[in-house]
């Protein structure tokens, strides 16, 4: 491994509220290309420190090592150079990505705008999709014909398909016309275009005078610092400008109004006096490059004019390369995520394709609440999160004059008296009045031991700094652009890890506009969607893998099961670095998940129990209706049977029922006895046709029905009792059948049912 080396960029500078700044960056140096930049270059090589003395002279020493005396040549490289040379580091993977993330840094940048002044997001995204000729043509490019590698659009393939082929006959040979279809199978999976991409938002702006160092400087912005913000390397929009810069060579273009003093929750006031707006004066353009070797912004125009329209906000366009057809749909779902967990934002983009007006689209999320989220507040840094880095920077910043001070102030959680405490565990060597640039380094290495392993004296950071969006709005988000039959949400209790406080909000839906069978698992991220690596993060492996569903009456390989998981922190730990998951060896963010998703699937399970009641009530119903009209035609038929051997017969009925006459008390009928005088009444509304087979049914029918509805109520309790709509024996009902015969010894042949016992002549003997 070769040497590192720490090229170290500006630290500080003039932003109206002084709060952003650049960073120093230290990048691991492999090969560079030969290309004459401002790079040093020293000639001494280095020997690694992992080599045995006697291996590392010998190396170094030898014939045959040319090669890897070239590779040990020290060198350093900018921030923006490196970054250019690995760019799938920032999410620039290939084109078709790198379209993707273009967009989701500016909008992201705009949402960050919006809430910093708490204002509203009215954010607009415009995708104007051309080929290369018409790039060409727009860029003056000469020579715009000539062959070269192609960067082609699916409407390339599209009109090509419709051109008369390239032969005099006008027809394709097999052979020719197999290689033409291959030819657009390539051309399909390549796919790539160049896109026009203007993002317009509301938000507070930018100051003139700053715009070139925020957005032509990379790691330069104005979200460091232990607060909760989407953006935070200052890395996001440099990196679409050096794709720009890299795909078409087209500088980034910014328009953009500010009001001095209000940007990032500190300073001035937002409003007038009179409640509306404040607006600033001016509106600035700047058309920027960036210097990758230097890492400094190249101004190409940079103006004022009077803000005649009264415009206040940012407007970023950029034209670079990409592959809309395989990123499409990654862009659509980004966006139907972001009006979740956003649902006070509105939400547009609209897609124009220069060659083909027929595939344009234009997506539109309204907003649905007013309610933002309270403000995330900046919070200084815990106890347990420091490091001797931290530390150093902390005391040499710091304006308190005495370490007790220090301790105090500049760090959270710690009371006077924890500090004092501290102080005196330090040894003597330390006293509460010495001076934080006192410290030596043996010093601030004890102290930051001390820190780290002491975290029962300090305060534990609480999520009061922190902005999560409230069960209300998820709720209100996940209505609007999932619509579930049911939605539980949960909020668990603020937790923190390695000294960084950390929310989870969660919220567990069934069913809803295109949901799967299954559990889809939608996660969010300081309020971003992550859309990439979903199976290794924590959200996914709790829902897959810690989650009992069979106990919450849900079915995971049937039901249609939306999670969604919002974890907003002062630190995520994202995992990789492609911050696209946070992986699940977080142990107090593990559980907070399971906590969140238990808790919502508690709430559903009361519902759930009645909503299976009612379907297996349904279920019930429909198999007895069923069978009605031939229970109705049999017991009709066995009635007027009797009847009629009874007219036959004189009084037909005690003979009929003579030859299968028990004692009385035996039987286990004996509670449905029937009179004679009863029975003579049934035989007259035989014969009067009062009691006919339609009667019947309908007797049978409205008592299904009443059955039905009492079962829905007493099918199953919240806490998953069991059914009592079985109704025990005692409860049925008999039909007129029952008490045919005084006793029945054997009821093997009894068909009995939830409504009735049926006893068929010759059975229930
Ligand atoms: N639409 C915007 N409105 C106002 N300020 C903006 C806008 N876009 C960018 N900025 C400013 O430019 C800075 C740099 O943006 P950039 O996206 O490069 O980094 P970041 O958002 O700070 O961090 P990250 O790299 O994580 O996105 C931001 O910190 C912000 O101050
Ligand atoms: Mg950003």
């Amino acid at each position: 491994m070769a040497g590192r080396k720490e090229v170290t960029q500006q630290t500080s500078t003039n932003h109206d509220d002084g709060r952003w700044r650049h960073l120093s960056v230290s990048v691991p140096i492999n090969h560079r290309p030969n290309h004459n930049t401002s790079t040093q270059i020293k000639q001494k090589p280095i020997i690694s420190n992992n080599m045995p003395p006697s291996k590392a002279k010998s190396s170094s020493s030898s014939s045959s090592s040319s090669a890897t005396k070239k590779d040990e040549i020290q060198q350093s490289k900018s921030p923006a150079e490196f970054f250019a040379e690995h760019q799938s580091i920032a999410g620039f993977d290939n084109a078709g990505k790198s379209l993707y993330t273009t967009l989701r840094e500016f909008i992201e940048n705009s949402l960050d705008a919006c809430e910093s002044v708490n204002v509203l997001p009215d954010i607009s995204v415009s995708i104007e999709e051309m080929t290369q000729k018409q790039f060409n043509v727009l860029r003056g490019v000469p020579g715009a014909n000539s062959p070269g590698k192609k960067v082609v659009t699916t409407t390339d393939v599209d009109a090509d398909a419709t051109e008369p082929p390239n032969n005099d006959s006008g027809n394709l040979s097999s052979k020719d016309s197999k290689k033409l279809k291959d030819q657009k199978k390539t051309i399909r999976a390549g796919g790539e275009a160049y896109f026009l991409i203007t993002v317009r938002d509301n938000g507070c702006g930018m100051a003139h005078e700053a715009i070139p160092d925020l957005l032509g400087r990379v790691l330069s912005g104005s979200k460091y610092g232990v607060r909760q913000t989407r953006g935070k390397f200052g890395l996001g929009a440099k990196m679409a400008l050096i794709w720009s810069k890299k795909s078409t060579g087209v500088p980034i273009k910014i328009k953009t109004s500010h009001v001095k003093g209000v940007r990032g929750g500190g300073g001035g006031s937002l409003l007038n006096e009179d409640g509306s707006r404040k607006i600033g004066p001016k509106v600035s353009n700047c058309v920027l490059d960036i210097d990758i070797y230097k890492n400094c912004p190249r101004v190409l125009e940079h103006t004022q004019q009077t803000n005649t329209e009264q415009w206040i906000g940012t407007e970023i366009q950029v034209l670079v390369a990409g592959n809309w057809t395989t990123y499409k749909s990654r862009v659509v779902q980004y966006l139907q995520q972001l009006a979740i967990i956003t649902p006070y934002a509105r939400l547009e983009m609209s897609y124009t394709n220069r060659s083909d007006e027929k595939k344009g689209m234009n997506l539109r999320f309204e907003r649905r609440s007013e309610q933002m989220p309270a403000q995330a507040r900046e919070v200084k840094h815990h106890p347990s999160s420091v490091n001797n880095l931290l530390i150093q920077q902390l005391l040499e910043k710091t304006s308190t004059k005495s370490l007790i001070k220090f301790l105090t102030n500049d760090l959270s959680g710690i009371s006077p008296s924890v500090a004092k405490k501290l102080i005196e565990r330090l040894g003597n060597t330390y006293d509460e009045d010495m001076r934080p640039d006192e410290l030596d380094d043996k010093q601030v290495t004890r102290l930051v031991q001390l820190l780290r392993s002491t975290q029962d004296l300090f305060k534990s950071p609480d999520g009061g700094c922190l902005s999560p969006l409230g069960e209300y709005n998820l709720n209100l988000g996940i209505q609007k652009v999932i619509e579930p039959d049911i939605i539980a949400t949960a909020r668990d209790k603020p937790g923190a890890y390695d000294g960084h406080s950390f929310i989870v909000e969660a919220a567990v839906s069934l069913g809803g506009k295109d949901a799967k069978e299954g559990i889809t698992v939608v996660r969010f991220a300081n309020r971003i969607p992550l859309l990439f690596e979903g199976g290794a993060d924590v959200a996914t492996r709790v829902a897959n893998s810690k989650i009992k569903w069979s106990s919450y009456k849900i079915d995971n390989k049937k039901d249609k099961i939306g999670v969604f998981v919002s974890i907003v922190s002062t630190k995520i730990p994202f995992k990789g670095t492609g911050k696209e998951y946070i992986g699940d060896d977080i142990t107090e963010i593990q559980q907070s998940v399971k906590r969140a998703i238990q808790n919502c699937c508690q709430q559903l399970r009361a519902h759930l129990a009645k909503r299976n009641a009612l379907r297996d009530v349904k279920e019930r119903k429909s198999r007895l209706l069923k069978y009605i009209p031939d229970i109705s035609r049999s017991v009709f038929g066995i009635l007027d049977g009797m009847r009629k051997r009874r007219l036959e017969e004189g009084d037909g009925f005690e003979r009929i029922a003579s030859p299968r006459r028990r004692v009385a008390g035996s039987s286990p009928m004996k509670h449905f006895k029937t009179s004679h005088s009863s029975m003579d009444a049934i035989m007259n509304d035989l014969s009067t046709g009062k009691l006919s087979e339609d009667a019947i049914k309908q007797h049978l029918t409205e008592a299904v029905e009443i059955n039905a509805i009492a079962g829905i109520g007493d099918k199953e309790d919240e806490n998953g009792g069991k059914s009592k709509s079985n109704k025990d024996e005692s409860e049925r009902e008999p039909l007129f059948l029952v008490p045919l015969y005084e006793e029945a010894k054997d009821s093997r042949h009894v068909i009995r049912h939830p409504l009735f016992d049926f006893y068929p002549i010759g059975s229930a003997v």
